[in-house]
């Protein structure tokens, strides 16, 4: 789907998300959201923000997790993701604390292994994704799947490519204090979602959006699996649409 502007697409997407919320509250069922970071998803959020605000939607019966975090990295951190995810949601609403997941960035690193694991089980003692968001970036990652990452991957630690550290520098005041890895979830826990949502702006991203779309499934690119997903929406703003 391409829109004239990133917010109006921003505007639909937060609309589909409300309607989800409210029909599985209907049915007293809980709703399951995978989160992302970064600008890409801001718009989003901040409509949910409004409609929340306005009284006219409720997260007291949404479980969320997120995509991705650096590690290591402390939760206070001007960089991390778990702030991000607070000053741009998770402080301008109801939802209760113990239903926001987000990976943890300060483990040591051998317990990271076993916490993956349990990460995926929440997702399934949730009943998995309804929905989940996604943003791309420049090596057409999807959450931190860096080119490489299997189609079957699940949460786990991964190696940062050498452009996302290079793109995320201006965040970290050099690119030497970017992490060198992060936790994400894999792959196949992400085409594991009822529904996934990539969400694209600007000319920046035409180029990697052409691959995404028209490209052949390869590793190279894991964006491109997204093609074999059964319920799988682009949606771009004319700028990152000029290259289909
Ligand atoms: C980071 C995040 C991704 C995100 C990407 C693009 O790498 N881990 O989930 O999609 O940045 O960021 P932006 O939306 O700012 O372009």
């Amino acid at each position: 789907n391409i829109y004239q502007d990133a917010s109006t697409a921003s505007k639909e997407v937060a609309e589909e998300i409300a309607q989800l919320i409210r029909s599985r509250d209907e049915a007293n069922k809980k709703t399951v959201l995978g989160l992302a970071t970064g600008s890409t998803p801001t718009g989003v959020y901040k409509e949910l923000v409004r409609m929340h605000k306005e009284g006219a939607l409720s997260f007291k019966n949404v479980i969320t997790f997120n995509l991705d975090e650096y590690f290591p990295m402390e939760p206070h951190s001007l960089q991390s993701y778990v702030r991000f995810m607070n000053e741009h949601l998770f402080d301008h609403i109801d939802i209760p604390e113990d239903q926001v997941h987000i990976p943890d960035g300060t483990l040591d690193r051998d317990e990271v292994a076993e916490y993956c694991q349990q990460y995926e089980q929440k997702i399934q003692e949730a009943g998995g994704l309804d929905i989940q968001l996604l943003g791309i970036g420049r090596t057409g990652h999807i959450g931190f799947n860096e080119p490489g990452s299997r189609p079957n991957s699940r949460t786990r630690l991964i190696t940062l490519d050498r452009i996302t550290r290079k793109d995320a520098a201006s965040d970290f005041f050099g690119e030497e204090h970017v992490p060198r890895r992060a936790i994400t979830m894999g792959v196949g826990t992400i085409l594991d979602a009822d529904k996934v949502i990539l969400m694209a702006w600007g000319e920046g991203k035409a180029p990697i959006i052409k691959e995404a779309v028209e490209g052949s499934i390869r590793e190279q690119i894991p964006a491109t699996y997204l093609q074999e997903h059964q319920n799988a929406q682009v949606i771009l703003d004319e700028a990152a649409a000029e290259k289909l």
